[in-house]
């Protein structure tokens, strides 16, 4: 995610933060048996964007002191959280019955669920034998505390399968839970780690956060609008599902009559053209696009002052693009 972004010194201070988070994955993940090198390797490649391990980097750069490098810390709890974000996607791939993540194969569609099941229990319980590396029980205490809050995000979203009445409130809930609490934690981990102040801390915490919420947002209009081939992984999975997202709940909440009717029939049958054709008409994909633009410019303007300005504007740049994407 910092390829565009100017300031080469920084970009190499990234760049080879990143290849050490990629070093310590694969060790970490390095088993005497190839049939489960073979699925970590295949895991591996899920690794895109890198949005997580990133804010831990970007994060530690922008608030240590000129002169200071980033501590091993952080390159371990960049991969750990990493590493729990591999762990649910292999799970969330089994619960929505994926078959495309990142333009190859989900492992479930191609070694079955049980595989997938255990992979992803292999992955969470090896983030954690990562985490207990960097010595500190503070750090294994919050990242726990994050994966708890990640599954009650999921339980509760499961619950709510379905159910024509769930509000935007609890929207944001499930989303706050189930995505954002990572992100966040990786922005406040970074920061931690690096000596900044507990204000700059929760601040950050706050920005990682908004970053997630919107990123949600961003990924559930994905699903409902994008194709596939520049997606890069299976799409329409939430009207499957019975997922309720942002377009049609304010679609549920803000029309009347036979407009309300129109969505309603075509969430039941699962009708997505004439789905997207009603939320369209009513202005609901419009103003979900919107609550993401807006959730990023409150992000931007809470981010704290850092230490180091260059890395102040990656993180806005970064705010930024995670509503831009297509994928
Ligand atoms: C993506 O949702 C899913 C998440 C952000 C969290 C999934 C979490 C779990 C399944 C719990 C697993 C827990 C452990 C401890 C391994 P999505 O389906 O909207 O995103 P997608 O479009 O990328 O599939
Ligand atoms: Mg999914």
């Amino acid at each position: 995610m910092t390829r565009a972004f100017p300031d080469t010194a920084l970009a190499a201070d990234i760049a080879a933060g990143l290849a050490r988070v990629e070093t310590l994955f694969e060790s970490q993940l390095s088993s005497d048996f190839p049939a489960v090198n073979d699925l970590c390797r295949h895991v591996e490649r899920y690794r895109g964007k890198m949005l997580r391990p990133t804010l831990v980097i970007v994060a530690g750069l922008a608030f240590t002191r000129d002169g200071e490098a980033l501590r091993s810390e952080h390159d371990i709890i960049a991969a750990t959280v990493e590493m729990i974000h591999m762990a649910t996607l292999v799970h969330d791939d089994v619960l929505d019955e994926a078959e495309m993540r990142r333009r190859g194969e989900t492992v479930n569609f191609l070694r079955g669920n049980e595989t997938a099941v255990m992979l992803g229990d292999y992955l969470i319980s090896n983030a954690f034998h990562l985490c207990s590396r960097a010595g500190d029980p503070a750090l294994n205490l919050r990242l726990g505390e994050v994966t708890n809050t990640l599954c009650e995000g999921e339980l509760v979203q499961l619950s709510r399968r379905h159910d024509m009445s769930l509000d935007e409130n609890t929207y944001f809930e499930i989303v706050r839970r189930k995505t954002a609490v990572l992100v966040g934690a990786s922005c406040e981990l970074g920061t931690r780690l690096a000596g900044a102040d507990a204000s700059a801390v929760a601040a950050m915490r706050k920005f990682g956060e908004n970053l997630g919420v919107a990123f949600q947002i961003q990924d559930d209009l994905l699903d409902l609008l994008g194709d596939e081939a520049t997606v890069g992984k299976s799409i329409g999975r939430d009207l499957e599902k019975g997922k309720l997202t942002l377009p049609m709940i304010l679609h549920v909440a803000n029309t009347t009559g036979a407009e309300r009717q129109a969505a309603l029939r075509a969430i039941e049958s699962k009708d997505g053209a004439a789905l997207r054709r009603a939320l369209e008409r009513s202005g609901s994909i419009d103003a979900a696009r919107a609550k993401a633009v807006e959730i990023v410019e409150d992000a931007k303007r809470g981010l704290p002052a850092t230490r180091r300005a260059h890395s102040r504007e990656l993180l806005l740049e970064l705010a930024d693009r995670v509503v831009a994407r297509d994928s």
